[in-house]
């Protein structure tokens, strides 16, 4: 099977990356994944996932999220790149921003959330929930393209598909919550359990719920087009001098060590 140490997994705007890539179809225990484009960026291969399907018609709480993470990992990966179109709850960030999170919290309410479900009981830290070594390179790259860059966010996950109620993001603000998905978890956990680096990559598309008159799925979709060259030399770019190898700062590569009951 062809083989690639980085990934990028799309969200809404971004379903297709590489034009004429292989294509791969991935199973697993836990479902096939949608299909895998694998491409080439600065000589480095790299794999293409659309978390919605290539014509994205898997909504947020239906996509196979170990699937599409233990597929990623079976071809190689050791880092993720993962993009979300985000809502914005600070009242200071705009639609257009960039957003690099740096924690989130999990307000999903369906979804599986970890590859052990069984013996030995794994406990697995996110004290520093998302990939340091990457967000500091996408950070540096986000700044280059002009594009406001928030390099400290709190992301929360909402269940979806329907969009949050004011009173919902109210709550959320006042718990510290600086943007709003529906995809960011249990992706990152996942990630993490199979000791993946994981970096979220988002912009944002709206203000949310109770912040504009009202939310449109199509303006998710819209803000993203005159985005996409920009974020698209964002991901070259960090791709570029991205190390293959893991280095010391990054919790990602040892995560299991020590979050097993013996
Ligand atoms: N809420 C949840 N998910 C989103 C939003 C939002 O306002 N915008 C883009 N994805």
């Amino acid at each position: 099977m062809e083989k690639a140490k980085i990934a990028i997994i799309g969200g809404t705007g971004f379903e297709s990356f590489f034009k004429n890539a292989k294509q791969l179809r991935v199973g697993t225990p836990y479902g096939i994944a949608p299909p895998l484009s694998i491409g080439s960026i600065e000589g480095k291969k790299v794999v293409f996932l659309s978390r919605h399907g290539p014509k994205h018609l898997i909504p947020p709480h239906k996509i196979n999220y170990k699937a599409n993470v233990y597929a990623l990992h079976k071809v190689g990966v050791t880092r993720i790149i993962a993009i979300n179109a985000v809502g914005a709850i600070n009242r200071d960030f705009k639609p257009s921003d960039i957003v690099i999170p740096h924690d989130f919290i999990d307000f999903t309410k369906l979804r599986s959330t970890t590859f052990y479900d069984e013996a030995p009981v794994t406990h697995i830290d996110v004290s520093q929930p998302y990939c340091p070594e990457i967000r500091k390179i996408l950070v540096e790259n986000a700044r280059k393209t002009g594009l406001k860059t928030r390099d400290k966010a709190v992301l929360v996950c909402t269940e979806g598909p329907r969009f949050e109620t004011p009173a919902e993001i109210e709550m959320f603000r006042r718990l510290g919550c600086d943007v709003v998905g529906m995809t960011g978890i249990p992706e990152a956990v996942l990630a993490r359990e199979l000791e993946m680096c994981y970096a979220g990559f988002c912009y944002v598309s709206n203000m949310a719920a109770g912040m504009q008159e009202k939310l449109t799925t199509h303006e998710v979709h819209e803000i993203c087009e005159p985005l996409m060259p920009k974020l698209e030399q964002v991901l070259i770019e960090t791709i570029k001098v991205l190390p293959l190898e893991r280095g010391n700062n990054c919790p990602c590569a040892s995560a299991l060590r020590n979050a097993r009951c013996k």
